[in-house]
């Protein structure tokens, strides 16, 4: 059985006062419409089809291919919106499974059921409720004396009788397609000048039908985002899900309130996150990691057994047993092999630092290649920008960068020589080679026990 997904998302969710469309809003760090699109996309078995207006432009282009659009203009209504996919759909499809994109917090698991729910219904509709005490403007679920559904009365013009009535549409349907084609023309205009997929119920009723319905128990998951006080809430209670998926999977959060998950993240078992820490974008971490607290970490790598305290990494690759921080900073490109240590105030970008550097405080390194067991002095920098472009600097294995040493790139260091503090290296340093001063000379060579005794 062909099941296709209608989104709509061409309201102009005026609610928000914004520049940017209501569904492209984040949610833990992605649009709204994404998680929407994600859960209708996984209940379904065709491409989803968005309906697109309001900032259509914008929308479009964050969809790309993962779904079709179709354009709702002018916005008369939830039912004139289904119509738009009408086209497209006909003949192509046997169940439209509609949903809203302001509605991040559905999970697929309930849209299969509502499917699912509706592949056994003899009838053209079923539709998701939910009993709550807080109605939220949701429409309201008549139903008759034998408890069958009659119809939806949406809050604008529900009586006081209807208002009273607890049991709610959630704003997710699944219809016969051939059904709902030829019901969404027959729905009459309100009295405010739109035409309500809701009106659908009466209709099927009026055909003779009977509405199934499924009950959703997780009030949660019907949070609506129609202003920027429901956003908030709809991103602690997805912040909250994502918490609980990582604790239940073995992950300590010391503090899940103030530790902000985002859904692509993986954390391996018995990682412990300290409080105020940030994992975002495409962020894997390891197990048996000490993550903050304080530390953001974006679209990055971290092997297991690592420690990172109060440091803000991104596009970083870090391999197993490294700690970092204070108050580090890795960019992007920044490549921390097995056991490195970074101490306090360093940063590092577009570098690998070998397995064992020490790096314990104030450097820079940008644009490096650094060997082996390399110790790097207090207050080395490399000196990568020219001012035109960036220069490359490579350090052999085993080498000792005083303190305080400028690395004029391009420039190499041979393996297992040393600095003197305070040189500023502008030549080339050939291997097992003392150099100090500025600009730094050799001073002499450095015979292989004598750099044993010296390291
Ligand atoms: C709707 C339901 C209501 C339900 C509630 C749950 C109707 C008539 N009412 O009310 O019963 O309890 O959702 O959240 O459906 N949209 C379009 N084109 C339009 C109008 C709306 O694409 O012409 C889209 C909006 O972008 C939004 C969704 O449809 O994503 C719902 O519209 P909205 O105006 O938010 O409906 P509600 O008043 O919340
Ligand atoms: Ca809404």
């Amino acid at each position: 059985m062909r099941v296709t997904s209608v989104l709509l998302a061409a309201g102009q969710g005026t609610r928000m006062k914004s520049g940017l469309p209501k569904v492209l809003h984040p949610i833990c760090g992605q649009p709204m419409i994404e998680y929407a699109l994600r859960a209708a996309w996984e209940a379904t078995t065709e491409l989803p089809v968005v309906v697109i207006g309001h900032g259509a432009e914008a929308v479009r282009q964050f969809l790309g291919e993962a779904a079709e659009c179709v354009v709702q203009e002018p916005q008369l209504g939830t039912a004139h919106a289904v119509q738009q996919a009408e086209p497209l759909l006909r003949g192509a499809t046997d169940l439209v499974l509609v949903t809203y994109a302001d509605m991040p917090l559905l999970r697929p698991e309930t849209l299969k059921r509502l499917v699912e729910t509706q592949r056994q219904n003899s009838g053209p509709i079923t539709l998701l409720t939910v009993f709550s005490a807080n109605p939220r403007g949701f429409g309201r679920i008549l139903r008759d004396e034998q408890g069958r559904i009659s119809g939806i009365v949406e809050e604008a013009v529900a009586s006081p009788e209807q208002l009273a009535i607890r049991e709610l549409n959630v704003g997710a349907y699944c219809f016969r397609a051939d059904w709902l084609w030829d019901a969404l023309p027959r729905i009459p205009i309100s009295p405010k000048g739109e035409y309500y997929l809701t009106d659908t119920v009466a209709l099927a009723v009026a055909d003779g039908f009977s509405v199934a319905s499924m009950v959703l128990e997780d009030w949660e998951e019907t949070i609506g985002v129609n202003t920027r006080i429901h956003l908030a809430e709809a991103e602690a209670a997805m912040r909250r899900r994502i918490n609980n998926e990582h604790m239940l999977a073995g992950v300590t959060l010391i503090d899940p309130a103030t530790t902000y998950i985002e859904p692509g993240v993986v954390i391996g078992q018995d990682t412990v996150i300290w409080p105020n820490t940030y994992l975002r974008g495409e962020t894997v971490i390891g197990r048996d990691c000490i993550i903050g607290p304080d530390t953001m970490i974006t679209d990055s790598t971290i092997g297991n057994a690592c420690m990172i305290l109060k440091s803000v990494l991104e596009g970083a690759v870090v391999e197993d047993h490294v700690d970092i921080g204070p108050f580090a900073r890795l960019r992007k490109g920044a490549h921390l092999c097995e056991g490195v240590h970074m101490g306090n105030f360093g940063e590092v970008k577009d570098s690998t630092l070998g397995p064992g550097v020490k790096m314990g405080h104030f450097s820079y390194i940008g644009n490096a290649t650094i060997g082996a067991n390399v110790n790097i002095g207090a207050g080395t920098i490399t000196c990568n920008y020219d001012g035109e472009r960036k220069n490359h600097t490579e350090i052999g294995d085993d080498a000792f960068i005083g303190s305080d040493t400028m690395l004029v790139a391009p420039v190499k260091v041979g393996a297992r020589a040393r600095t003197g503090a305070g040189a500023v290296v502008t030549k080339d340093v050939p291997p097992d080679t003392l150099v100090v001063g500025v600009p730094a000379r050799p001073l002499r060579k450095l015979t292989p026990p004598d750099a044993e005794s010296q390291s």
